[in-house]
């Protein structure tokens, strides 16, 4: 039994040699998991959120099916916003949705900061999935100021941030109040996660891909390499995922990443060329997983022969698991991942 520091997909963050490529899927735990339908009948997802218990049951659910290289702890990003009072839900099939969105300098000053006492049921969760994984890492994670901005101004999800880009670019001094509050959350929350035994971080910045690369750096990166900063100091690797990234790909390395998370929309390639002397993660295209067998492992084994010229690769979906998603594809999947030779 190898050891937790030893464990492939921390190996591969490090850009050390790896005994195969590790694995794992963003959204591993949900909706294409029939164990999980059934433990969360009847009950709300934050409530889910908040029960250690159950939040041990549903990260290991994907980890016993699969063999994958990492659990990711099963929560949300909106969750440390729910844990400090703000007035919010995850409806199904919608997502976050928010009662009153943060409009003024002074609707960001009444949330409060996070504090490790607002969240003892994640701790009790991460030490209790840290002893059921012993040597499979879990991976704690946060989102980032922009996406979470983006659910707070919008009040919900949205298709182009107009709101939330209005407040980035015509009142200045709100957007710096309100990135500054949620980046002091995440590494908050991230600082939880790992002192209670999380070992890798990832950093979900899902919608930073609605900006331009300019406006990226001017109003968001800062922000983002500040709270990557601060999970640096705890000496685990850190992740760094967007959607539709392909021209933030560097900057996003640069805020501070050791792992650049890169979607299924770039080559693979094309991303390491980008990203330097980092890792990177991902990226078939989620729905390969609905294509005969044959053609999404041969779709996969592309993405494992591009990964090898990187620094380090973990293999992942360049998105979330999608929720109509075969559960027997993935494990078939995870094994051709781990049984993956190259020819030459
Ligand atoms: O397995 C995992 O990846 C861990 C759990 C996880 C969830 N949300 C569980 C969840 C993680 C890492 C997240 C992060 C998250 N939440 C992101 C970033 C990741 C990404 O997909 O880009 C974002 C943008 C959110 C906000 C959010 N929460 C959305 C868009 C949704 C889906 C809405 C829907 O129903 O289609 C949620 C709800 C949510 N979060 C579900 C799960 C399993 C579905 C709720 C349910 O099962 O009832």
């Amino acid at each position: 039994m190898t050891s937790l520091s030893d464990a492939p997909l921390l190996r591969a963050a490090r850009g050390e040699p790896v005994p195969h490529t590790p694995v794992w899927f963003m959204r591993q735990a949900g909706r294409s998991l029939p164990e999980y339908l059934a433990i969360r009948e009847g009950v709300g997802m934050l409530e889910a959120c908040m029960d250690p218990a159950l939040v041990t049951e549903i990260t290991l659910q994907p980890v016993r099916r699969y063999g994958v290289d990492a659990a990711i702890f099963f929560s949300d990003i909106v969750l440390p916003l729910k844990a400090v009072g703000v007035d919010l839900d995850i409806k199904p099939g919608v997502g976050p949705v928010v009662a009153q969105p943060v409009r003024t300098l002074a609707d960001v000053e009444a949330i409060p900061d996070l504090d490790p006492s607002h969240v003892p049921f994640i701790t009790e969760a991460v030490r209790s999935l840290v002893g059921e994984l012993g040597a499979t890492p879990l991976i704690g994670f946060a989102g980032a100021p922009f996406t979470v901005a983006s659910y707070l101004v919008e009040g919900g999800p949205s298709k182009d941030q107009a709101r939330t880009k209005a407040m980035m670019f015509g009142a200045p001094d709100v957007w710096d109040a309100l990135m500054r509050k949620i980046a002091g959350m995440a590494a908050a929350y991230l600082e939880v996660q790992v002192d209670a035994g999380a070992s890798a971080v990832q950093l979900f910045d899902s919608w930073a891909g609605s900006l331009t690369p300019e406006d990226y750096r001017a109003h968001v990166m800062p922000h983002s390499a500040a709270v990557l900063e601060r999970a640096g100091r705890l000496g685990v690797p850190r992740i760094h995922f967007g959607v539709g990234t392909s021209e933030l790909l560097a900057d996003m390395g640069e805020a501070g990443a050791d792992v650049v998370g890169v979607d299924f929309r770039t080559p693979l390639a094309e991303a390491i060329g980008k990203v330097g002397d980092r890792s990177v993660q991902g990226n078939l295209d989620p729905a390969l997983v609905f294509a005969p067998t044959e053609v999404m492992l041969e779709r996969a084994a592309r993405v494992l022969d591009a990964g090898r010229t990187a620094r380090g690769h973990i293999f992942n979906l360049g998105h979330g698991v999608i929720p109509t998603t075969d559960p027997d594809q993935l494990a078939r999947l995870t094994d051709f991942v781990h049984a993956y030779e190259p020819e030459g």
